[in-house]
């Protein structure tokens, strides 16, 4: 049985999720490619992003014959906000949509969840700037939005940048402040007896303190990771400059399967419960009875058609109520526009009369007009008539005039 187990898993290949939550710079990248001894892509980001997103790089890894699919998240612009208060939701959001869309799946009457990609974080690496003073308030609000969502393993990122003494204090003075503020970190399991000792000291050196570096250096006959400087080396994988290699061991050889399962028993199934409950769904009924998903449906079904009918009426009863009102106001309107109507009948008829007086008058004043024209041209005939037969008489004088004086000079 365990054989068939694990040839089905290694034929089936393994699926791991990580997030790397930490301020722009701090060594995320590098300590991914050292993890995985590969080269991810990935440009360093500039400080000036106006908030923070997620990137995710999904990664077909083989070793020997076993293939894992790994998904790296990275945050983007973590911490270069000047308004840092919601740089934890963008994180919040994504790690929710990997459950919801698992979710989804799994309410699908045709479910593939044996090929889905399921893209749920495993594990969440915060990176912690090696100060040596205590935790940021950034630090500590998006550790505490997370910690009921996803397993996170804190790291003091750089480590080679502090003291070996500062270093014990700083990481004393981490876990205290985790503690008092009740922030929940992933506590490796001591419940399994082949892996309980190893993970309990391991426990106990959280958080760790890493270095990343893909450079290697020649030290005695053998390349090993490092990274140079004027005064000395530090060696990634020399557990006695940093906890690397606990960090590696812990996450990929001994807890990898545990942070899965736990993704899932604990995160995912939270997820699901409190959004099956924001969905109306519940096991008992208010009298503690056990309470079938198919009386659920019902329920909800007949309250949301009970709701259906009284919106329907509410509607029904605006729309009267709508069509009264707007009866009214054409109403209204129509009376206005006869009042209005009337009105300017009246003037126009008024206007009408007195254009009709002033024609009459006009007329009256034509016709007396004309009479005094007609009068005027009689007495102007008679007096040209008057004229005339005087002149014909002086002319007929003058005429016998010149005769009589002819006859007398011949
Ligand atoms: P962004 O993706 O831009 O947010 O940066 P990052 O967090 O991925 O950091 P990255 O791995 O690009 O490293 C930034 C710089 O820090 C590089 O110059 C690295 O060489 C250096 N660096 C990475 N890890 C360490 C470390 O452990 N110690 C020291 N001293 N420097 C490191
Ligand atoms: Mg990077």
């Amino acid at each position: 049985m365990p054989d068939q187990l694990v040839n089905k898993s290694v034929n089936h290949g393994f699926c791991f999720n990580i997030l790397c939550v930490g301020e722009t710079g701090l060594g995320k990248s590098t300590l991914m490619d050292t993890l995985f001894n590969t080269k991810f892509e990935g440009e360093p980001t500039q400080h000036n992003q106006p908030g923070v997103t997620l990137k995710s790089n999904t990664y077909e890894l083989q070793e020997s014959n076993v293939r894992l699919k790994l998904t790296v998240v990275n945050t983007v612009g973590f911490g270069d906000q000047i308004n840092k208060e919601d740089s934890y939701k963008s994180i919040v959001e994504f790690i929710d949509a990997q459950f919801e869309a698992y979710l989804q799946e799994e309410l699908k009457i045709k479910r593939t969840l044996h090929s889905y990609h399921d893209t749920r974080i495993h594990a969440c690496l915060y990176f912690i700037a090696p100060t040596g003073h205590s935790l940021k308030s950034l630090d500590l609000v998006t550790m505490k939005k997370l910690d009921s969502k996803v397993n996170i393993i804190p790291i003091v990122a750089k480590s080679d940048a502090i003291s070996k003494s500062e270093l014990a204090k700083f990481k004393i003075k981490i876990t205290s402040e985790l503690v008092s503020n009740g922030v929940q970190i992933y506590q490796f399991p001591t419940d399994d007896e082949s892996v309980a000792e190893i993970n309990s000291t391991m426990n106990s050196h959280l958080p760790f303190a890493v270095v990343g570096s893909t450079e290697e250096v020649k030290i005695g006959n053998k390349m090993v990771k490092a990274r140079q400087y004027p005064w000395g080396t530090v060696q990634v994988e020399n557990e006695n400059h940093c906890d690397f290699v606990k960090l590696r061991e812990m996450l990929i050889r001994v807890n990898m399967e545990d942070l899965r399962e736990q993704t899932h028993t604990r995160h995912y199934e939270l997820y699901r419960r409190c959004k099956l409950e924001e969905m109306g769904f519940k096991d008992t009924d208010p009298d503690s009875k056990p309470f079938s998903l198919q009386e659920t449906y019902e329920a909800k079904r007949n309250e949301f058609m009970g709701e259906l009918q009284k919106k329907e009426e509410e509607m029904r009863q605006m729309f009267v109520q709508r069509v009264k009102e707007k009866e009214a106001e054409l109403k209204e309107a129509e009376k206005e526009l006869h009042e209005k109507f009337d009105r300017l009948k009246k003037l126009h008829q008024d206007e009408k009369k007195k254009v009709e007086d002033k024609r009459k008058s006009l007329d009256d004043e034509l016709n007396m007009f004309k009479q005094k024209k007609t009068a005027a041209e009689l007495l102007q005939n008679q007096a040209q008539q008057a004229g005339g037969s005087t002149t014909l008489k002086r002319d007929k004088e003058r005429k016998n005039g010149d005769n009589a004086s002819l006859s007398s000079s011949t």
